[in-house]
This record gives structure tokens, sequence and C-alpha cells, in this order.
């Protein structure tokens, strides 16, 4: 086994830890030397009412084992207060977790203006608020670490979760964007996708399940991430009950039409097998813009022989 990693001297902030994935990240952190900020507003899982208890547990915990926390109430909306309590309890912030989350699950047909915006508020702008304030700091002392929480929701839908899924996909985006604009700070962003249980899965998953699903066997890819010693950056994992791997991206190789020719639907259709196929031994894997404009970009030599001679469509459908 490596050696312990460890995390003497580092301030984390742990968001939503009062329950759940927070509260097994928070305990961790605090076992393995740093000091925490127990962020949590301790409302229902839907997002209901507030009580300072949740977080106040989870830092008598840590103290109890031997570490050093702090609690903090606010909501993450009001991201900066959370920094601020990190700054005056402990003078500095290097790991931010956002993991604070509510569901307001609905079918899109039903769902109302006020159920899709709070989703939004909790998910993306608390993530925004807390990193809008961290971020200046981990700048300055070219060290940061930062954990977003997506779902399988977000990475693949989920009936019911119209809000939920368009949210926890937008923090997969603002993972890689952070990834590259920290870099060169040595300020690392990923995002995990991850299952455990905990009251926000106990209502829909049976529980044989819930038992398998420790909230213990996420946390220490969190840690990992995390550590000093760790540079993975921009990328998203799924965890759970003991499985940890890596996601990307898988496009078809596709088809490249002329570009000195009319495209219409029908060309589309003629050739819908080859741009739809993962199995032809020609699909790459693009990880950033520039990857993904390469297939566009070689379509310029494109250029059928012959001239431009658009390709027309007969009255009946046929592509000449
Ligand atoms: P949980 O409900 O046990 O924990 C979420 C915590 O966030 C609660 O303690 C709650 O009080 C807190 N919170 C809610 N709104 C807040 C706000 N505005 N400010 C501060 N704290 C707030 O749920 P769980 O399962 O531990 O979820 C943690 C994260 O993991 C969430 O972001 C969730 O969406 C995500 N997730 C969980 C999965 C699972 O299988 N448990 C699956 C996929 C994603």
């Amino acid at each position: 086994m490596a050696a312990n990693l460890r995390f003497d001297g580092r301030v984390v902030i742990v968001t939503g830890a009062g329950g759940g994935l927070g509260r097994s990240h928070a305990l961790a952190f605090g076992a393995r030397g740093a000091s925490v900020v127990v962020n949590d507003l301790g409302a229902s899982h839907t997002g209901e009412g507030a009580s300072s208890r949740a977080a106040d547990v989870v830092v008598e915990e840590i103290r109890a084992a031997g570490g050093k926390a702090v609690a903090n109430y606010d909501s993450v909306l009001d991201g900066d207060k959370i920094v601020e309590t990190a700054m005056k309890a402990f003078g500095r912030v290097d790991i931010v977790i956002n993991n604070a989350g509510i569901l307001k699950d609905v079918s899109f047909a039903r769902m109302t203006d006020q159920q899709w915006d709070l989703i939004f508020q909790v998910h993306v702008d608390g993530a925004y608020k807390v990193l809008k304030a961290a971020w200046p700091i981990f700048r300055k002392q070219k060290f940061g670490r930062i954990i977003n929480t997506t779902s399988a929701a977000g990475l693949y839908g989920n009936f019911g979760q119209a809000n939920y899924s368009a949210a926890k996909l937008a923090l997969v985006g603002l993972t890689q964007t952070l990834a590259l604009e920290g870099k060169k700070e040595n300020i690392t962003c990923n995002v995990i996708a991850p299952m455990a249980a905990s009251r926000m899965t106990e209502t829909v998953l049976p529980p044989d399940m819930l038992a398998s699903l420790k909230p213990e066997m996420v946390t220490p890819l969190v840690e990992y991430l995390c550590h000093e010693d760790t540079t993975e950056t921009g990328s998203i994992f799924e965890v759970g009950a003991g499985f940890v791997g890596k996601l990307r991206w898988e496009r078809t190789g596709g088809h490249g039409f002329p570009i000195n020719q009319d495209l219409f639907p029908e060309h589309i259709k003629e050739e819908w097998s080859k741009i739809t196929d993962f199995e032809d031994g020609r699909t790459t894997h693009p990880t950033s813009t520039g990857e993904s404009m390469e297939a566009i970009m070689a379509n310029f030599e494109n250029v059928a022989n012959g001239g431009a001679r658009p390709k027309v469509v007969s009255d009946d459908g046929k592509v000449d």
C-alpha cells in the first residue's frame, strides 16, 4: 500500500457536509490532518427549513476524533460567507468540495419555474458562489483542489429530473473550464458522479442495495483527487460501492460531405449508418474544443471532383 495521503496544514470546505456524502468527506479530511469547514444549511432533502444541528454534529464528530473543524450554516448561495468562515478560522482555503444538493423531482410536464430555478440555484449558482470566492485565494497561493458533484442523472438523463439533470451537467462544463483556467496556477478541478446511500437515495433504492452503497466508498476518490501530489484535472468519474471509473467522450468517425456541394437532409439519411457507427474502428475521443474542431476543419479539404455542382433532390426524394 502507498504511503498515507495526508492533508496536514490544508483547509477544506465541504458544502452540505451535515449528512450523507458531505459528512463522509468532512470526517475523512478531518481524520487525515486537514482543518475542515463543515457547511450545512440543515434543510430537508427538498430544500425546506434550516437548522444548525446538522453541521454542529459533524464538527463534534471531527473534534472528538482529534481533528480540527468549524461549522458554517450559510446557504451555498452565500458562498463568500463560507469562504470567509474558513479564512477567519484557519487563515486559508486549499480545497473546495461542492457537494450540497437538493432534489425537486417532477415530470417536465408538471415542473414549475420555481422547481427549475431552485435546483439551478443550489447546484449551479451555489457551486459558482463558493468557487468565485475561493478562486482568487487559490490563484494567489498557486494551489487549489476542487471537486464538483454531478450525477448519473446529469450524464445520462433521468425521468422526472429535467431540472436536476440539466443543473448537474452544468457542473461538468464548469469543471472542465476551471480545469483549463486553473492549470497554470496548480488548481485542479474534477467532477464525480457518486452513488451512495443517503436520505436523497433512501426513498428510491431498495434497502439491500443501500446497504452496499456506503458514502465512505466514494470519499477516498475525493481525497485522492484533492491531494497535493495529484495532478489529474478536468476529469469525470463514476464512483460507488467500491467501483471507480473515468468517463470520456467518444465520437464516431462520422461522414464528411463535400464542402463545395449543397447538403440536404436526404444526404444525412443516406449516410446515417456511418454517422452513428461506433463499431467501425474509426471512433476518436476528443478532449478539448481544439480536438473537437479537428474533424470539422479536416473537412475543409473535402472538395468534390468536378467542381461545385450542387446536389439536388428530385421530386421522389432521391438525391442526385
Ligand atoms: P444529502 O441530502 O444527504 O446531503 C446533501 C446536503 O446538502 C444536506 O445535508 C443538505 O442540508 C445540504 N444542503 C442542501 N441545500 C443546501 C444549501 N443551499 N446550502 C448548504 N447546504 C445545503 O444527499 P447526498 O446523497 O449526500 O448528496 C450529496 C451530493 O451528491 C448532492 O450534490 C447530490 O446531488 C449528489 N449525488 C448523490 C447521489 C447519491 O447516490 N447519494 C447520486 C448522484 C449525485
